[in-house]
């Protein structure tokens, strides 16, 4: 069985974040979102994985990502020229698939919990495509499946502004090479794309072995800023271990709770309330650190309190007296502040912010 990761696509819900890098690659407790996806498929036993990827963010990507060898895994770069669509994304993608079952994992989802389940299932029924399902409060955001008394997959519709259900389409799902016969006989939807639901659509309509499994942890489309702070607060407090601190700690400083500060990172009179991580080469002064912030490398904070956020490498935030929350920074922004400034802040911010 092969992995392939679409990672593609434009990125612009997490504008202005997105404008210069991949939004798969936007850190999730200082881990790129894309590589959990790829530990994921690796934990469940499948090493050879193609990433498809566009002109513009690729290079980044596979700078960044590399071979696979740091998840022992094989990795293979598939540029796709335009986002034209998930199924299309498969189409260009077919090479590489040959004729091997897949997994297809959308990049910016974030899942929790293993996927060796749903490949046993999968296998031993003998199917043609497993999609999973999740009950949502917003199904018009998604892929939406009418599903039967006996659980059957009746009919899915992407983006309905009238949905049948609020079972949601989560971004994995399990095809055998049938899905490339099926996206054969597609043609693009109203939006221009060539949609996996529609190929899914015609394996339903020509009889083919189709199910769906209703996951049961949680699931997170990283592509929201609410979501991307929810997913950093779900990481940091289920998955960051006990306390490493690897930089330097002044005595004037004081840590409680779950923290990880990186190597070379300096905290001199701090105080640091985990969950938080904190990556290397950062330098934290006069600072205060909530929990639930995910700070990445080389970052400087002077001055600040913040609390719920995450912040981007590189960024440098100075003197700003009220308290930081719910925010996103991106890589390299500086946010400086001059004196006399009321009331909480909330940033959404990739750049230069110099408040006076
Ligand atoms: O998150 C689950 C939802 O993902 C499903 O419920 C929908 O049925 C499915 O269509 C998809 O909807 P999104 O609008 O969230 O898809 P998005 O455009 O964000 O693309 C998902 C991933 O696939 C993302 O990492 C970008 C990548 N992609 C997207 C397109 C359109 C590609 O690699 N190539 C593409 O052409």
């Amino acid at each position: 069985m092969k992995g392939l990761i679409l990672s593609g696509g434009k990125g612009t819900r997490l504008r202005p974040l997105t404008y210069t890098g991949a939004k798969q690659l936007v850190p999730v407790a200082n881990k790129p979102i894309l590589w959990y996806g790829i530990d994921s498929l690796v934990a469940a036993g499948i090493t050879d994985i193609g990433i498809v990827v566009s002109p513009e963010t690729g290079g980044e990507i596979e700078a960044k990502t590399g071979k696979g060898d740091r998840f022992g895994a094989r990795l293979t770069y598939i540029q796709q020229t335009s986002p034209d669509g998930l199924a299309h994304a498969v189409k260009i993608a077919r090479p590489f698939l040959q004729d091997k079952a897949f997994v297809m994992y959308l990049g910016d989802n974030l899942i929790q919990g293993s996927l060796g389940n749903f490949l046993k299932a999968f296998q031993a029924k003998t199917l043609d495509a497993l999609i999973l399902l999740k009950s949502v409060p917003n199904p018009t955001a998604f892929g939406v499946a009418d599903v039967d008394a006996q659980g059957r997959v009746l009919h899915l519709v992407e983006k309905p502004s009238q949905p049948p259900s609020d079972l949601a389409l989560v971004g994995v799902y399990l095809f055998s090479p049938q899905i490339h016969i099926a996206i054969d006989q597609i043609r693009p939807s109203a939006r221009g794309e060539l949609e996996i639901t529609d190929a899914i659509q015609h394996l339903i309509d020509t009889q083919k072995p189709v199910e769906a499994q209703t996951l049961r942890g949680w699931w997170l489309d990283t592509g929201k800023k609410d979501n991307l702070l929810e997913a950093n607060r779900i990481i940091l407090d289920e998955y960051l271990g006990a306390s490493a601190i690897a930089g330097t700690v002044d005595d004037q400083s004081q840590i409680s709770g779950r923290v990880t500060l990186g190597a070379g990172s300096t905290l001199v009179n701090c105080t640091v309330r985990g969950p938080v991580i904190i990556g290397q080469n950062c330098r934290l002064e006069n600072c205060f650190v909530g929990a639930y912030s995910s700070i990445g490398d080389q970052v400087t904070l002077t001055d600040i309190e913040i609390d719920h956020s995450v912040v981007l490498a590189g960024a440098r935030i100075e003197g700003i007296r009220q308290r930081i929350v719910d925010s996103l920074i991106g890589q390299r922004a500086q946010l400086t502040m001059a004196p006399a400034r009321p009331r909480a802040l909330r940033f959404w911010s990739a750049m230069t912010v110099k408040l006076s």
